[in-house]
């Protein structure tokens, strides 16, 4: 599914970033520039990596191994 329709960006790439270590939207931009068209997805974004900073690094949002 993807997050950010434009710039093509799936929510598996965020959530392989995230695993990777990433845990804020400067970094997200950097790598994606996620929410530089239309914005919309700058939201969802931010809450994908919410649930992301309550987990120890190298761990899924759902709590699975990454
Ligand atoms: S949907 Fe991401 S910038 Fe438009």
């Amino acid at each position: 599914m993807y997050v950010c329709i434009c710039k093509a960006v799936r929510e598996s790439d965020l959530h392989a970033a995230c695993a990777a270590g990433v845990r804020d939207m400067a970094a997200l931009r950097s790598r994606f520039d996620i929410a530089g068209g239309c914005g919309k997805c700058g939201r969802e974004a931010r809450a994908l990596l919410d649930s992301y900073r309550q987990q120890p690094l190298g761990t899924a949002a759902n709590g699975a191994s990454a």
